[in-house]
Parts: structure tokens; sequence; C-alpha cells
């Protein structure tokens, strides 16, 4: 079957390399001629692990190839998919969709036979309804029907997220377009992966719906955090105990210092849009965009406290500074905002993080990059464990607090415990609602 991709960004570029795996005939088209001239090249422009391989793979196979042209790349294409960012329009709140209406008039004059146009960027409800007017508008003569695929994969863990789905998601509203979907993704069905087949709007839904319950899931238990310090709990225990429960279930409910990325601060924003557009407010997730701010101001407390109640004249180390582990991605990460205050309160910030330097160094003015967080912690007043980087998580501690001015240490994201690093000398330790 061929496919094309229009879009390779994160989703667009995981989507068609992952399409073409599963043997697929995909190509994947972008208005940046660079990007596209890099991923000829063999040179992925994002760092997810192993995504390099399965793209070289796949071009050597002749399965996948690249191009700015979009004519070419949706010519005969029987499903073409929208994957362009829906960024947060600036002011509002609203998710900005020019990039997504572009692609759908750019694809409507290429229309020549019965395509399947797909929308997998984060689209509002009633977003695939529009594009179908677009194209219609742009190509009366159009032999087309749109679908809804909304993607769940998270950065890091891409494309075992898109090979091994908890469930793939198609919104459609003809039994044609729903053959050429079930194409798509035949190779999940023989393996047994739900597919949920269902109409457009909540196709749409589910994937702001998702996004959103997950933010406040991690933001239910950030607040317990809060509270567990208070009356002298170990959110970790509470997290495990009611995590036990499969009706809640264990995942996501790690504290941390509030979440961040691409998608869960944009989604919640434009859902809580949705839902005010629509009479209808999203109380809950209005609450958890606030608290999700709080929970950042909250923890540049707990850092100024360790810091005896000032920052200036300090030395903090931060290790990891993008919003999660293995990705290169600084969104919105909780760094963004914790370091310049503790830079804004006269610290002196070293930053040690395997991938966000290349972003990081325009996002963090001020502050100075270290490869070995060994050398970074020497002489330091402080070290924050910000992002929980595998290369964090076995510290040589009793290394490291015999080399500071003062071994300190805010461990945000739970990762050690508090005898070892009692023992390793770190009498002076925080740690996140424990
Ligand atoms: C998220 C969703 O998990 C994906 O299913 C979805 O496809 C994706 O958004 C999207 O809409 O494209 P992602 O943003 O890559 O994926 O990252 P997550 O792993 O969900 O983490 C988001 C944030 O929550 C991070 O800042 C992470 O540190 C934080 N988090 C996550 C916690 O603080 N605690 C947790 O228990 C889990």
């Amino acid at each position: 079957m061929r496919i094309a991709i229009v879009g390779t960004g994160y989703v667009g570029l995981v989507s068609g390399v992952c399409m073409s795996d599963f043997g697929h005939d995909v190509v994947c088209v972008d208005s940046d001629a660079a990007k596209i001239d890099r991923l000829r090249a063999g040179q992925v422009s994002i760092y997810e692990p192993g995504l390099d391989d399965v793209v070289a793979r796949n071009v050597r196979a002749g399965r996948l190839s690249f191009t700015t042209d979009l004519a070419e790349a949706t010519e005969d294409a029987q499903a073409v998919f929208i994957a362009v960012g829906t960024p947060t329009r600036r002011g509002d709140g609203h998710a900005d969709l020019s990039y997504v209406d572009a692609a759908a008039k750019a694809i409507a004059k290429t229309i020549t036979s019965y395509t399947v146009v797909v929308t997998k960027s984060t689209v509002p409800v009633g977003t695939n309804r529009r594009l179908r007017e677009i194209i219609a508008t742009e190509n009366p003569e159009a032999d087309f029907d749109v679908a809804s695929n909304p993607e769940f994969l998270r950065e890091g863990a891409a494309i075992e997220d898109f090979m091994k789905p908890d469930r793939v998601v198609i919104g459609v509203e003809s039994e044609r377009a729903a053959e050429i979907m079930s194409e798509v993704y035949r190779p999940l069905y023989l393996r047994d992966f739900p597919i949920v087949i269902t109409d457009i709007e909540s196709a749409e839904m589910i994937k702001y719906a998702a996004n959103a319950f997950l933010a406040t899931k991690i933001t239910f238990i950030n607040e317990v955090a809060a509270l567990c310090e208070r009356v002298g709990a170990d959110v970790k225990e509470v997290a495990k105990g009611i995590g036990l429960d499969g009706r809640i279930g264990n995942k996501f409910l790690h504290a941390g210092p509030g979440y961040g990325g691409s998608c869960f601060p944009k989604d919640t924003k434009a859902l809580a849009r949705i839902g005010q557009e629509h009479a209808s407010p999203m109380q809950i997730v209005e609450t958890v965009m606030k608290v999700n701010d709080e929970v950042k101001r909250r923890m540049v407390e707990k850092l100024r406290d360790l810091c005896d109640d000032s920052f200036r004249g300090k030395t903090v180390t931060v290790l990891g500074v993008t919003f999660k582990p293995n990705t290169d991605d600084m969104r919105d990460a909780p760094s963004l905002t914790i370091v310049p205050t503790m830079i804004g309160g006269g610290a002196q910030v070293r930053v040690v993080d395997p991938q966000g330097r290349r972003e990081g160094e325009a996002l963090l003015p001020g502050v100075t990059w270290h490869d070995d967080p060994y050398e970074a912690a020497e002489g330091a007043d402080l070290i924050v464990l910000l992002t929980e980087w595998n290369e964090f998580r076995a510290l040589d501690l009793p290394r490291i607090a015999a080399s500071m001015a003062k071994p300190r240490i805010a461990d945000l994201r739970n990762v050690y415990h508090r005898q070892a690093l009692w023992d390793a000398g770190f009498t002076n330790c925080a740690f996140n609602g424990r």
C-alpha cells in the first residue's frame, strides 16, 4: 500500500518510518528542504532511541523515501496523513490550525483518485469535518474521505509505542475509508493489538481526553506529594498502595517537578478552550493546569529552603533539564521555570544533560554546561536531580558529596533512598513528597 505523510516532525517521522517497517511504501514530505536533505543522507533530526536504524533499514529496502514535493508524495497514495504541528496559538490557548489547513489545501490539489486524508496531528473536535469542506472547496472533483487517527506515542519510547500500541484509534465516516485504514494497520490486527473504529468526533475527543487524564493523574500525585510532606507520609509508598488497585493502576503516579513536553501543556490548554467555547467548562483540567504551575513554584521554594533561604552566591548543579529522559526536547520543561528563578535569585547554575544542550543553550542563558556530573558537582552548594536520566540513577554519591562545598541534594524525582543519601554524607537532602 502506498502512503504519504505530510510533516516530518516527531509524530510524522515516527509514524512514516514505522509504517514503512510494516511493509508499506511510504513517502514523507516536508517543506523544509534542509531537513529533507538531512533525512535523505540518513540523518534523523530528532533524538529518539533506535529511530535512525529503522530509517536506514527501510530506506535500504526501498520502502521509505523523503521529498519536498507534495504532489510526488501523494501520487497514487491511498492514504495521506497530515502530521504537521498544532502549536498553542499565542494569546488565546487555541491550537493553531494554520499548518493543518494549509496541508489540507495543498493535498486537495493533488488528489486524482480515491484517497483517505487522515489527520494524525492533534486537532480540536470538529476539525476533520472542516478539513473535508476545505478539500471539497479546493478540489470539487476530488474523490476522498477524511479520517481521524490520533497518535499516542511517547517521546523516548516512540517506536515501541507505535509498534506495540495499547490501542489504535480510527475515526471514519465511510466503510471505504475504514477498509483503507484497516489495511494500514493490518500488521497490528494480526498481532492482536486492539483497534477502535469510531466516528470522527469521538476519535478527536479521545486524544484530548487521554492526554488530559494522564496530566490529571500526574498532577493528582504531585498534589498528594505536597500533602505527604506536611503529614509525614511517603508519596512513593502512597503511589504504590493506590496503584495496586487495578482501577487506579500504577503508571503515571510518579511525583515530579510538574509535567512538561510538547503535548500535555498544549493539549490541556486546548481542551480547556474547547470546553469554554461549548459552554461546558472542563473545570478539572483547568485546575490541573493551575496546580501544575504551582508544583514548579513549590519546587523552587524547596530548593531555596535547602540553600539557607537564598540562592545568592550559591553554586547549584542541575542534573537533567529536558522535560523527561531519553529525549532532547526542552518544550515546557520544568527546568525552564526552575533554573531561571535560581539564576534570578543570584545562583550560579551548572547543567549536565546527556541530550539537552543543543536546544537548551538558547533557552537557558547564563548556565554553564558540563558533560560529567562529578566535575559539575565539585565545589557546588547543591545538587538538583531534575530529570531522571539513567546516567543519574546510580551515581557514586560519596564521591560527589565529598567534592562539594556543602553536600546538599534535592532529588525531585525520588530516585534515591534516603538512607543511601545519608550514608553518602548528604545529611541535608530533600525529596519530592517524602
Ligand atoms: C504524552 C503521552 O504520554 C503520549 O501518550 C502522547 O502520545 C503524547 O503525549 C502526545 O500527545 O504526543 P510525552 O509528552 O512524550 O507523551 O511524555 P510523557 O512520558 O507522557 O511525559 C509527560 C510529562 O509528564 C513529562 O514531563 C514527565 O516527566 C511527566 N511525568 C510522567 C511525571 O511527572 N510523572 C509520571 O508519572 C509520568
